[in-house]
């Protein structure tokens, strides 16, 4: 059986010592680092941007995951490439021309996803979902880490697991915010492929069993 994909979310880890999480997630079981970008208007709170991307580049061996919380996101796709973004996440919300704003992030080399407010439903994808590399489901609001995990999530797998299914296509199955060990197993049995999370892990006394146990399997 296939392990679950895990990213750990550095908008938890410490700032002053980010060479620590970065050694963490390249020496230990986690396959992708999870940068989230804010801008203050998409989300209420401000996170970081292309020059700690580019620091991290440089010493990451594993894929970065990018989620953009910004408005106009297709502004700054060749940006977020040469920052060194490997996939590129924008929330459906934020994209007039969904379809246009893919083509150009593999038109850049880059993987494309998209992410869904927990308010928007999977079926609004059933036209787009072939060119999807990664469907991000959020599970809590965007904007902060460390909020509770909203209990609709597991049914919105689901629906995107069947979708999958119906169209034939490989996209993969993200989930955000809140994710913790009472909760995995049951997104692992709807369906999820791939687990984002930030003040689990790096809240945890030992992060690398927290990412152990995520990764177990049910
Ligand atoms: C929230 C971000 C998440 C966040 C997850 O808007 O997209 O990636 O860092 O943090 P936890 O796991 O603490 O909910
Ligand atoms: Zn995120």
């Amino acid at each position: 059986m296939k392990s679950t994909i895990i990213a750990p979310s550095l908008l938890s880890a410490d700032f002053l010592d980010l060479k620590k999480a970065v050694d963490f997630i390249n020496n230990g079981a986690s396959d992708w680092f999870h940068l989230d970008i804010m801008d203050g208007v998409f989300v209420p709170n401000i996170s970081y941007g292309f020059p700690i991307l580019k620091a991290l580049k440089k010493q990451s061996k594993k894929p970065l995951d990018v989620h953009l919380m910004i408005v106009q996101p297709e502004r700054y796709i060749e940006e977020f490439k040469k920052a060194g973004a490997d996939i590129l996440t924008v929330h459906y919300e934020a994209c007039t021309h969904l379809h246009r704003t893919l083509a150009k992030i593999k038109s850049e080399g880059m993987q494309a996803g998209v992410a869904l407010n927990p308010h928007t439903p999977v079926d609004l994808l059933k036209d787009i979902i072939q060119d999807i590399d990664l469907l991000l489901i959020m599970s809590v609001n965007p904007g902060f880490g460390g909020q509770s995990f909203i209990e609709n999530t597991y049914s919105k797998i689901v629906d995107a697991k069947n979708l999958i299914i119906k169209k034939n296509t490989k996209t993969l199955i993200e989930v955000d915010g809140g994710v913790d060990d009472s909760n995995f197993r049951k997104m692992l049995e709807a369906g999820v492929d791939a687990l984002v999370a930030g003040s689990y892990i790096f809240g945890a006394e030992k992060p690398e069993e927290a990412v152990k146990i995520l990764k177990s399997s049910v």
